[in-house]
């Protein structure tokens, strides 16, 4: 794309502001942000003002899974039918680990957080260890890709190469870098993050299928045999992966899908819940849940809206190759951004300032027609890092590990 053309696509749009500085810059400079804005989507930039209504409009009902109860019984039969799996190859690992962690305030990558106290204790070598353990059970490694994103893509290789992979061998880890999108303020003007390039961020952990397919991964997991991905969060440093019982507890179900799920302690949590609309599985935002919804009860006393999402999921190949095509909604969320001022200054706003456009992988859950949920322990399975301090974060997480027996 010419200067000239870029210059007056922009001015139509009311976007001229982004080429500001343009005369300011060297020829390298002024090539990546006339590319930058050749890749801007901007059907999904005009969403700022009238933003999809995603709360989901169907009919709500429960949807029915497997609770621990149940699994504790078959755990033998679904333990040797996922064994059998990961020993035939068929169990790929994906490490969403494209986020930028805003909330824990950390620039460095979220995995390359240290948990511990007395040693170091790093998050992205809880995850190994743990995945680490199934292979070595079963002898079979798993092929595990990791996502990560232009913002913290060559932190993230360094990093895990330095500390030589956590023993994993490295033939069997690969990376992939997630797509980037344009932020706006609130009056829709796209923000440049510097002179010579936009304000881009991850655009949300939805895209990592695609993704992986444009880094040739796909292909590389098909020549391996894997039919299933188990998809999980860089920040649960308790992430079971890999976990025999639930790839042979959704073997055994014949789902698309399934979903591991703690039971949602009071109806104000906030996590996301499995259920069903419209007879389809999918996710309902704590903040999209009724409140009747939130306090509907089962005879027991039970709440009937509990399978609450812990970002571990597995997905049947096949069906994804299927739905490929098929696009996920993307949502508008406010964000504190980071942005250059009509007079060439940084600023870095206390409060929300704009908006950023993120796909989700919630939203997958439904296009795959059919899922699982898959109840595990809480106290065992589950310890997000998401803030410093608080709910869901470093010190929960350390309680956690220590009550697991992890020395920190
Ligand atoms: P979160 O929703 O917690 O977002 O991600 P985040 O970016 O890590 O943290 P905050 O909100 O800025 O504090 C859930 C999982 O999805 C991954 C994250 O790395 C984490 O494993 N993710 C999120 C991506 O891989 N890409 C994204 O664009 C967003």
């Amino acid at each position: 794309m010419n200067y000239e053309k870029t210059a007056s696509d922009l001015a139509a749009r009311g976007q001229e502001h982004l080429l500001a500085y343009y005369g300011e810059l060297g020829e390298e400079e002024k090539k990546r942000l006339l590319s930058q804005i050749e890749e801007i989507k901007w059907d999904e930039i005009a969403l700022w003002k009238n933003p999809r209504d995603l709360s989901g409009k169907g009919k709500i009902t429960p949807i029915p899974g497997l609770k621990i109860s149940e699994i504790s019984a078959r755990r033998a039969e679904f333990q040797a039918i996922g064994a059998e799996a990961v020993k035939e190859h068929k169990v790929g690992a994906v490490l969403l680990a494209g986020g930028q962690g805003t909330r824990l305030g950390s620039d460095a990558p979220k995995g390359a957080y240290d948990v511990g106290l007395t040693r170091p204790v790093y998050i992205f070598e809880r995850l190994i260890c743990n995945l680490s353990e199934v292979c070595e059970k079963f002898g079979a490694y798993v092929p595990l890709y990791i996502m990560t994103s232009d913002k913290n893509d060559k932190e993230t290789r360094a990093f895990l190469a330095e500390h030589n992979f956590f023993g994993y061998p490295e033939e069997y880890i690969a990376f992939f870098v997630q797509d980037m999108a344009a932020s706006v303020d609130f009056t829709g003007k796209i923000l440049l993050e510097e002179k010579d390039r936009l304000a881009l961020s991850p655009n949300g952990n939805g895209g990592w299928y695609s993704s992986l397919i444009r880094a040739g991964l796909l292909t590389d997991a098909e020549a391996r045999g894997v039919e299933w991905f188990n998809v999980f969060a860089v920040d649960n440093v308790l992430q079971r992966i890999a976990d025999p019982a639930f790839i042979g507890a959704a073997i055994e179900s014949g789902v698309n899908c399934a979903a591991k799920v703690v039971r949602k302690t009071a109806p104000e949590e906030r996590v996301g819940v499995l259920c069903l609309e419209d007879g389809l599985p999918n996710v309902i935002e704590y903040y999209e849940l009724s409140e009747e919804m939130a306090h509907a009860r089962n005879k027991d006393g039970s709440l009937l809206y509990s399978d609450g999402v812990i970002l571990n999921y597995l997905f049947r190949a096949s069906k994804l190759k299927e739905i490929s095509a098929k696009k996920i909604p993307v949502h508008v969320a406010k964000k504190k951004i980071p942005f250059l001022d009509g007079a060439g200054n940084k600023v870095f706003p206390d409060a929300e300032n704009g908006y950023k456009f993120e796909t989700l992988i919630l939203d997958m859950i439904k296009l795959m027609g059919s899922c699982l949920p898959y109840e595990v322990e809480r106290e065992k399975e589950f310890a997000p890092i998401k803030n410093k301090t608080g709910t869901d974060s470093v010190e929960t997480a350390r309680e956690l590990l220590r009550r697991n027996g992890v020395v920190l």
